[in-house]
C-alpha cells in the first residue's frame, strides 16, 4: 500500500499515529510491543514527535522494545551511528526502560556484533513467534534499505536474521537484519520523504524487479506489499499504474 502525504512533517505524523495504534494493540495481545527503527534523516522527525506530547504520553514505554534494523560500524558517541541518533532523539527523552533498549553492539568486531545481535533476538523471541510487530524502513538513493546495499552478498541470505556487511563505496562495516528476517515481520513501514527519491521510488515500486540492483524490491512482509509513508515531492515520478494501490492522506488502515 502507498500513501501519499503533502511533505515530510505529514508522513513524519502518519507514522507516529500508527507507531502509538501498533504500539498499543500489541501491549494488548502480547503484553509488549517489538520494533525495529531505522537511521538516516528521515525518520529522526518522526522520533522527535514520538518524544513530545502527546505520544510521550500516549506510548506505554515499559512495554516498548526498541531494537535496529541496522547499524553504522562506528562508536555509539559518532554522530553516524543509528542507536546514538535514536537515544539522542527520541530514547533519552522517554520514560523506556534501559533493559528495552536493544542497540547492535558495534564495539565488537562487525562478525562479532552481528552474531550476537541474531542471539539477543533469539533470546527475546525464545519460543514465540520471531516476528517484529513493526520494522521502520528508509530507502536510499541507490535503492538500498536497512545496510542492504546494491550487490552485496548479504542479499543473498536466507538463513541468517543478521549479517555483517562491507559497504564498499562507503568504506564502512555495517550490520543489517536480512531481506528473509525483515520479511517475518508483521507489518513494514518504509518513510521516504523528498525530490532526490523520486527516481528511484520509482524504479523501485514501478521498474523490473531487480532486486541486486535495487534492494528495497526485496522487501515482500509475508509476501505482501510493505506499507510506504510517502510524501508528495517523493512521489512525483509515480505513475498511474499503481493507482489502485495508492491511497490518499488519512488514517492508515490495520
Ligand atoms: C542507515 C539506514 C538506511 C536509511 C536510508 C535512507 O543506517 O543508513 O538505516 O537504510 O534508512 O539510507 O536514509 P535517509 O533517511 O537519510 O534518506
Amino acid at each position: 500500500m502507498i500513501r501519499i502525504y503533502s511533505d515530510h512533517e505529514s508522513i513524519s505524523q502518519a507514522a507516529a499515529e500508527l507507531f502509538t495504534s501498533r504500539s498499543r494493540q500489541a501491549s494488548i495481545i502480547c503484553g509488549r510491543f517489538s520494533v525495529a527503527i531505522s537511521g538516516g534523516e528521515t525518520p529522526r522527525r518522526l522520533y522527535e514527535i514520538l518524544a513530545s506530547a502527546p505520544y510521550r504520553e500516549r506510548i506505554h514505554w515499559d512495554e516498548v522494545h526498541i531494537f535496529w534494523s541496522d547499524e553504522r560500524c562506528v562508536p555509539e558517541h559518532d554522530p553516524r551511528n543509528n542507536a546514538g541518533m535514536a537515544r539522542q532523539m527520541l530514547l533519552d527523552l522517554v520514560p523506556i526502560p534501559p533493559e528495552n533498549i536493544h542497540p547492535i553492539r558495534c564495539d565488537q568486531p562487525p562478525q562479532q556484533a552481528a552474531l550476537l545481535y541474531e542471539k539477543e533476538l533469539k533470546d527475546f523471541f525464545k519460543d514465540q513467534n520471531p516476528n517484529f510487530h513493526l520494522v521502520l524502513l528508509g530507502l536510499g538513493g541507490n535503492g538500498h534499505t536497512a545496510s542492504l546495499f546494491p550487490h552485496t552478498p548479504v542479499l543473498n541470505e536466507q538463513l541468517r536474521w543478521v549479517s555483517e556487511v562491507y559497504i564498499p563505496e562507503l568504506d564502512m562495516n555495517r550490520v543489517t537484519f536480512t531481506a528473509s528476517y525483515i520479511n517475518q515481520a508483521d507489518q513494514v513501514v518504509f518513510l521516504v520523504s523528498g525530490l532526490d527519491k523520486a527516481v528511484v521510488l520509482e524504479k523501485v515500486l514501478e521498474g523490473p524487479y531487480q532486486p541486486h540492483e535495487l534492494p528495497a524490491q526485496l522487501i515482500r512482509p509475508n509476501g505482501k506489499q510493505p506499507i510506504w509513508l510517502v510524501d508528495k515531492a517523493a512521489s512525483h515520478k509515480l505513475t498511474a499504474q499503481n493507482q489502485e494501490d495508492i491511497d490518499a492522506e488519512g488514517p492508515i488502515p490495520d
